[in-house]
Order: C-alpha cells, then sequence, then structure tokens
C-alpha cells in the first residue's frame, strides 16, 4: 500500500514522540511491503513563532491531502500569556473541526505490566478496558463565547451548544463500536442541570431503542461518573459523552494505567483524513530531555493503521511489539516507578526491534 501520512510535531516533547512513532511505522512499512510518505508540517507554538498563527493555511492543506495526520503535542509556557492574539491550543481545535473530526476515540487500557505504576489499587484497576467516544467539534469549546462590561468590572460567557445530528452522529459510531465489544454503552451527561445534557438523553434513548436494542444501555450523571471511574472502572465498556466532560474524564481515566503517557487516541469523521495523537501534552519541564514516554504515540500510530489505512494486522503487530518490550521490563522514566529507565530514542528503538523480529 502506498500511503501518505502528515507528521505534525508540534512542541515540547512532540517532536521526540513523533520521532521515535515514525520510526516504528517506517519498521512496519519495511516489513509488511508498504510504501509510507511522511511530510512535516508546523503547528502549535512553533508555527505561532513561524508564521503569525497556530494552524498556517499550508499545514491545513497538507493534512486534507493526506490519508492520516499524527500528532505529537502544542503549547508551552512560552506561548501562555493570557493577552496573546493567539495561543497554540487554537491550532488544535481549528484543525479538528476543519477536518471534521467529531468522534474523538481515547482507549483505557490498563496494561497488566503496568498494573503497579497506578495511583490506584491493583484490586480495582486490573482489567479495566474502558473506550470513550468524546464528542470532539462542538459543545462550550465551539459556542458562542465573549466578554461585556458589567457593573462589577466583565462578564465573560461561554455557550454550551449541540444539536440533534451532532448528538446522533457520535451516539451511532459509540453504539456500533459497543457491539464489536462487551455490548455495554454508557451515556454521561448533567441532564438534573443542563438542557442541552436533556437533548443529549432524549437523543441518545431514541438510537439506542430503535436501532441497538441489544446494547445494555445506561445514562451515568457526569459527577457520579467521575466518582464511579475511580471506584469501578471494570465495570465500563464504551463510554460516550460531550466533548468538555470528555476531556476532563480521560484525563481521570488516565490515572487508572499509571501514566499519562501510555494512552493514545484517534480523531475522526467522515470521510478524510483521521488525526492521532497521544492524549498527553507538550509537557515543556521535559522536553529536549530525552526522557519523554514514546509509547502514547507509538500506540497512537498503530490506531492509525488500524482506522485510516484498514491495516489490522499491522496495528496489531506495533501492540504486540509494545506489550514485548513491557514484558522485557523496559520502562521510560514515567512508568519505571523509580527504577531503572531508558530514554525516549532508546524507548524508541526496542520497539522498532520487536517490530522486526516479529
Ligand atoms: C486534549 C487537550 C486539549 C483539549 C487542549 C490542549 C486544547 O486537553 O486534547 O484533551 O482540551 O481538547
Ligand atoms: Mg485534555
Amino acid at each position: 500500500m502506498d500511503a501518505r501520512i502528515v507528521l505534525l510535531p508540534g512542541d515540547g516533547i512532540g517532536p521526540e514522540v513523533v520521532a521515535q512513532a515514525r520510526l516504528v511505522l517506517q519498521a512496519i512499512a519495511a516489513r509488511f511491503g508498504h510504501q509510507f510518505e511522511f511530510q512535516s508540517h508546523p503547528i502549535g507554538g512553533c508555527a505561532i513563532d513561524e508564521f503569525g498563527t497556530a494552524l498556517p493555511d499550508a499545514t491545513l492543506a497538507a493534512c486534507r491531502k493526506a490519508q492520516a495526520v499524527l500528532l505529537g503535542a502544542v503549547g508551552g509556557p512560552k506561548w501562555d500569556d493570557p493577552k496573546a492574539k493567539t495561543r497554540p491550543e487554537a491550532g488544535l481545535l481549528k484543525i479538528r473541526k476543519e477536518l471534521g473530526l467529531f468522534a474523538n476515540l481515547r482507549p483505557i487500557r490498563v496494561q497488566r505490566q503496568l498494573v503497579d505504576a497506578s495511583p490506584l489499587k491493583k484490586e480495582i484497576i486490573d482489567g479495566t478496558d474502558i473506550l470513550f467516544f468524546r464528542e470532539l467539534t462542538g459543545g462550550l469549546y465551539f459556542g458562542d463565547s465573549g466578554r461585556n462590561p458589567h457593573a462589577s468590572g466583565e462578564e465573560a460567557f461561554s455557550t454550551m451548544i449541540y444539536n440533534t445530528g451532532e448528538i446522533a452522529r457520535i451516539v451511532r459510531m459509540a453504539a456500533e463500536a459497543a457491539r464489536k465489544r462487551r455490548g455495554r454503552l454508557t451515556m454521561v451527561d448533567k441532564a438534573n442541570v443542563l438542557e442541552v445534557s436533556r437533548l443529549w438523553r432524549q437523543v441518545s434513548q431514541e438510537i439506542i431503542s430503535k436501532d441497538f436494542p441489544d446494547l445494555k444501555y445506561d445514562v451515568v450523571l457526569v459527577d457520579a461518573m467521575a466518582m464511579h471511574l475511580l471506584a469501578k472502572p471494570k465495570e465500563y465498556d464504551v463510554v460516550v459523552t460531550e466533548n468538555m466532560f470528555g476531556d476532563i474524564l480521560t484525563d481521570e481515566g488516565s490515572m487508572l494505567t499509571g501514566s499519562l503517557g501510555m494512552l493514545p487516541s484517534a480523531s475522526l469523521g467522515s470521510p478524510g483524513p483521521g488525526l492521532y495523537e497521544p492524549i498527553h501534552g507538550s509537557a515543556p519541564d521535559i522536553a529536549g530531555k530525552g526522557l519523554a514516554n514514546p509509547l502514547a504515540t507509538i500506540l497512537a500510530a498503530a490506531m492509525l493503521l488500524r482506522h485510516s489505512l484498514n491495516l489490522e494486522t499491522e496495528a496489531k503487530a506495533i501492540e504486540t511489539a509494545v506489550d514485548k518490550v513491557l514484558d522485557a521490563g523496559c520502562r521510560t522514566k514515567d512508568i519505571a516507578s523509580g527504577g531503572p529507565s531508558l530514554s525516549t530514542e532508546a524507548m524508541g528503538e526496542k520497539v522498532v526491534e520487536a517490530v522486526k523480529a516479529k
């Protein structure tokens, strides 16, 4: 297969982890006889420095022409000034919106080798395997917002807005996924307070009873879900929710696995390229030191092969390689529990070796 993959390394540790994922993809191409063409483009803070915008037109145009996009991370203290005209995060939001990536898949799977790296008790997390569907192009992130003068100074507002179509398409996608997994779908909202959540509940209920009566479906309020995730994570299979609830719950969920450095994500819409990235951010405090864990980005590359290139065997080959490397005791600092650790590059090399060894 010939495929064009755009790399958006971004800021902080982004370039370091994307470089390792690229080497792993190259090893996959060599082993399975594919041709992957890679193109790197700027996004985020580095793009602001060079072009004055977090998402240059040329970057977006290249992404549109690619089969898939692999992103590192954006942001850092250098661009954090609240008065700045533009921020690195704006580039990320814009690319999600422009590419129509309404579904953000975030698998939270506790890797058995790392069960002791989590701050939570082993009995609670062992065997956890949740797939989050976070809505990604609506809600508070994209609703009307602004400021007005106010007697006390100023007022500010952000609007949470969703329409039936936006809710229906992600609920359907999540329901299809649940059907292929353990058959349980949980919809998370705040319907006891928010009108927008009551629409989510209504639309989901209709879709599930009409087209997915075979699923075990339930609804949970977001505050309760924050608690259940820590108390009984094993009970959940597929979870679907709106943009901001999903942002918060998946960061919380990542702690079940011990490190944010292990978790990949896929942002999909249709048609057009998918965008794959680690859940973690740019980690400016460890950037350039070879301390970053490249496994989340490497696992994001596996999701890229699976979802955008339809290469399931190749995706599994990466996941198996990561498993082997962890079995062999290889750890980066974030998952080493104080023991010996490998650099970003050394960890990437271990995965490449494991891919080559079959
Ligand atoms: C994420 C991040 C982003 C988000 C930020 C960087 C804008 O936290 O992908 O979860 O809130 O969506
Ligand atoms: Mg987040």
